[in-house]
């Protein structure tokens, strides 16, 4: 565990947090923002600088910066560690206890992919590459780009590849794993890109994790064969160009949706980073989340045919379904964005970018074009096209202004629109995520944050707690009995060392503890807590004592309910506060 904590405690967990999209506020001690991890509006997502800990107060997701790092990748502990250590230019320790067989073999698999990178980089430089600079040329890639995207080329032996990784002496079972080699049926391997010029594909962190591979010929087919998935790849997880990107989104406060390799590139070469692309899928879920944590307003810019416009349809929902904003763009002359770019230039483009129509009109437009306007059935059937959008604008004003244009817009009345609207709304009414309820009493938060952040207070306070029913009775108690425990063990107490302790809902409700309580308190603050505790344990005693005095009445034992009786001014909690908290 040592070199975890060494790094833990060496990278800010607010900062790498922030490196992978949230923007996070100060607020207090801590820091929020919108949840990396789920759907939301409103921020619940914390994280505390000085615990280097986070917590989400919707999904309840948490942990410490390394767990952030595995969650957001979906990589291992080892992986985490590694990723982080490079980031921040910290050694790893040699051999490495945490490397599990899987982190080894992804491990392998990403230095295979660097060495393939190494190898298309050569040949399109060297001899072999000719036909493929020629190409890159006719298609007016610059040099710069071509270097900028690592651009390469698969040489026609299906041998490079394997010869290298033979060198090597990367096991047959790790071969097989790349996605970069294939098994023939004899059981001899081939690589699996050959002449084709080589897109490589990065994940976040810049790493090379897989390739697109474009046919040089025309009739070559498959056009584009890309990386099968592999431990290291999973295409509906990736965006293409996004570690790129990450910048220019956060500057331009806005990201461009493109379909293709080629038009991320040429619409970065244009001057607009803030480009990335899904690479060969229809846009998932995963990919729109991996958006949303960096910027909430996109551009789609899908090229103009028929199954280019059908795929921007269908990404609008999912994108809305996640509550970004959305424009569409549309580029006049039927062309793809990087043509668009290349022959009418960076302003016309920028032109586009600032025309681009929000979705609705846009959805509004090609339901106009698809149905006969002239006739009442062609409106409904238009009305009714863009009903799945509607359910999507949260904002009742939004909704009403929307309506009226559209009814405009496709001629039909508008309280028919707002009505048809109003049901579509209703029929999608989705539960909101429950506001986050916060469990523990003021008192037993206050208390938990004392004994971990102020040490100089623990003893006493540890003493005076320990005995008490009403700490035995907090819904808090298990995480109480892992600090007494903690503290009887070896007395330094630490937020990690306790929450290490906790099961899963205890974990959450000393989170709900850390996030919600803020600061540091005076001496007298905590001892006044404890003396309430104390208190309501008197104040349970005396309950309890006079419960057994009823009952021994009703069953007739006065003598015994007499010498109850009697006890009963000892413990009256009104009377002394003296008993609490001393000590
Ligand atoms: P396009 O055909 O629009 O490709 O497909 P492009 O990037 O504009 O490339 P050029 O300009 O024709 O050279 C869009 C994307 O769909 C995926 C690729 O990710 C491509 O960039 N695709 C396309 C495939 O995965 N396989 C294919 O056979 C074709
Ligand atoms: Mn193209």
């Amino acid at each position: 565990m040592e070199f975890a904590e060494q790094l833990k405690s060496s990278v800010d967990i607010v900062s790498v947090i922030q490196e992978y999209g949230p923007r996070l506020r100060k607020s207090g001690n801590n820091y929020s923002g919108l949840c990396p991890f789920h759907n939301e509006k409103t921020p619940s997502f914390s994280v505390s600088a000085t615990k280097q800990f986070y917590y989400c107060f919707g999904c309840h997701a948490k942990g410490d910066v390394i767990n952030f790092v595995m969650e957001i990748e979906k990589i291992s502990f080892y992986e985490a560690l590694k990723t982080l250590a490079e980031r921040h230019g910290i050694p790893m320790p040699k051999r490495s206890q945490y490397a599990d067989e899987d982190s080894k073999l992804r491990g392998a698999v990403f230095q295979m992919h660097e060495y393939a990178q190494e190898n298309f980089r050569a040949n399109l430089d060297g001899p072999l590459g000719e036909a493929a600079r020629a190409y890159l040329a006719r298609r007016g890639v610059a040099a710069a780009t071509i270097e900028q995207f690592g651009l390469g080329y698969s040489d026609r032996s299906g041998r490079a590849l394997l010869r290298i990784f033979d060198q090597r002496t990367f096991p047959a079972a790790q071969l097989e794993q790349s996605g970069l080699v294939r098994k023939r049926d004899d059981g001899t391997f081939y690589d699996y890109f050959r002449n084709r010029l080589m897109f490589p594909i990065h994940n976040e962190s810049g790493k090379i994790i897989g390739f697109g591979g474009r046919a040089l010929a025309a009739d070559d087919n498959p056009k584009y064969l890309n990386s099968p998935e592999t431990p290291i790849y999973r295409k509906s997880a990736v965006l293409y160009n996004l570690h790129r990107a990450k910048e220019a989104i956060h500057k331009e406060d806005r990201v461009i949706l493109v379909e293709g390799y080629m038009d991320a590139i040429g619409v970065t070469a244009a001057g607009f980073g803030a480009v990335v692309a899904s690479c060969g899928t229809a846009l998932t879920l995963q990919q729109v989340q991996a958006i949303k944590r960096h910027i909430q307003k996109i551009a789609v810019n899908f090229d103009p045919d028929t199954p280019g416009a059908n795929a921007a349809e269908r990404s609008i929902n999912l994108l809305l379904q996640e509550g970004l904003q959305i424009r569409i763009v549309e580029l006049d002359g039927e062309l793809d964005p990087d043509e668009y770019c290349k022959q009418r230039g960076a302003g016309a483009y920028q032109q586009r970018l600032d025309a681009a129509k929000g979705y609705f009109f846009w959805l509004a437009d090609r339901a106009r074009k698809k149905n006969d306007m002239r006739t009442a059935e062609g409106k409904v059937a238009a009305l009714k096209a863009l009903l799945p959008a509607v359910g999507h604008i949260t904002d009742r004003l939004d909704r009403m202004t929307i309506a009226n244009e559209v009814a405009g817009y496709i001629g039909v009345e508008r309280g028919i629109v707002l009505d048809s609207f109003l049901k579509a709304v209703a029929d999608r009414q989705e539960k909101a995520f429950e506001k986050p309820k916060v469990a523990l009493r003021h008192d037993e938060r206050m208390l938990l944050n004392a004994l971990l952040t102020q040490p100089e207070m623990c003893e006493e306070v540890i003493e005076a707690l320990k005995p008490s029913e009403a700490v035995a009775a907090f819904l808090s108690r298990r995480i109480f009995q892992a600090i007494f425990a903690v503290h009887d063990s070896d007395g330094a107490l630490s937020f990690d060392g306790v929450n290490a302790r906790l099961e899963e809902a205890d974990r959450n409700l000393l989170a709900q503890a850390v996030f919600t309580e803020d600061g540091q308190y005076t001496r007298e603050e905590v001892l006044a807590a404890v003396r309430r505790v104390s208190l309501s344990d008197e104040q349970n005693r005396v309950a309890e004592i006079r419960a057994r005095i009823k009952e021994l009445e009703r069953a007739g034992n006065m003598l015994e309910a007499l010498r109850l009786m009697a006890e009963l001014p000892k413990l009256d909690p009104g009377a002394k506060g003296k008993r609490a908290g001393g000590r």
